[in-house]
């Protein structure tokens, strides 16, 4: 499907720290055709700075053509956008790339780090259509509590376990999200879906090989485009032979098809 571009009318704004937010938007036909870890391009439909939309994972469609996005402020884009209110418009370009693949074959982990838990949510509400949720852990790291408790609680309402760790000790077991995966018992055929910052992702992928567990990796780079026209989300295949493109060949790739450097 060719992506489609909408003025999304936010509906809901939610501050969940200091420099996270949750908006939701109106955007039924994005909304109707987005499968979990594809991504939407956006920028504030008003106004021309910044001139490039930024990527963001689809964290949550909802009923009525809802489409959610959870948003990290990092530099001039996302601070602008953080700063739109209800009833203003996002431009929104999307859904894009290649998301996660799953079945009932497998044991679902999902496995998440800071803002890299924003596409997991969508993924655990697609499984447990044809799941039950004693089939599917989840696995949240971040710095501190502030960063992860409304999710926390999210994953949690859809009756899934949730285990937790912070570097701070702030919510559950203090230190990494690897620390989470260790003493799982060595259950397969599983399959790990994980998103988050790229040495948590490689340290992830190492527990995954460690244990034989196949592992989809959601991985994010700059992007200009989007679209496969900038070429600026390059990143080296797992032969050394040559690039894969995250907008278009990801962001979810099978943790082997991409090199771990
Ligand atoms: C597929 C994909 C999905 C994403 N999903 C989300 C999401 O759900 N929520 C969210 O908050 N963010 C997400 N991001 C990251 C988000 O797109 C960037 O934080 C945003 O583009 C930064 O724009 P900016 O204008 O605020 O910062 P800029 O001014 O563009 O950059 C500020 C600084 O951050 C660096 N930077 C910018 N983007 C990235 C990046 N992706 N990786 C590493 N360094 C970067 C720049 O080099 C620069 O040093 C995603 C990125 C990708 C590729
Ligand atoms: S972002 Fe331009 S080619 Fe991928």
């Amino acid at each position: 499907m060719p992506a489609l571009q909408q003025k999304a009318e936010i509906i809901r704004s939610e501050k969940l720290t200091d420099d996270i937010c949750r908006f939701t938007v109106q955007a039924p036909d994005i909304a109707a055709d987005s499968r979990p870890g594809q991504f939407v391009m956006v920028r504030a439909a008003e106004g021309m700075d910044p001139l490039l939309r930024r990527p963001f994972s689809i964290h949550q469609v909802r009923d009525g053509g809802l489409l959610q996005i959870l948003l990290k402020v990092i530099g001039k884009g996302t601070q602008a956008l953080s700063k739109m209110q209800v009833g203003q418009h996002m431009d929104i370009l999307g859904p894009l790339g290649r998301g996660f693949t799953y079945n009932s074959k497998h044991h679902h982990y999902l496995v998440g780090g800071g803002i890299g838990i924003a596409p997991l949510l969508f993924l655990a509400k697609q499984i447990l259509k044809k799941n039950e949720p004693s089939t599917i852990n989840v696995l949240l790291g971040a710095r501190a509590k502030d960063e992860i408790c409304t999710l926390v609680d999210d994953f949690a309402g859809m009756g899934l376990e949730v285990k937790v760790c912070t570097e701070d000790g702030s919510l559950g077991k203090q230190g990494l999200v690897t620390d989470l995966m260790a003493p799982l018992p060595d259950e397969n055929p599983a399959m790990v879906y994980t998103c988050g910052p790229y040495p948590m992702l490689r340290a992830v992928v190492g527990v995954c090989r460690d244990k034989n567990w196949a592992c989809q990796v959601s991985l994010e780079t700059i992007m200009a485009c989007g679209l496969a026209a900038c070429l600026g989300c390059a990143v080296l295949r797992a032969d050394m032979n040559g690039y894969v493109h995250v907008c278009k060949d990801g962001p979810v790739f099978n943790a082997d098809d991409v090199a771990w450097l």
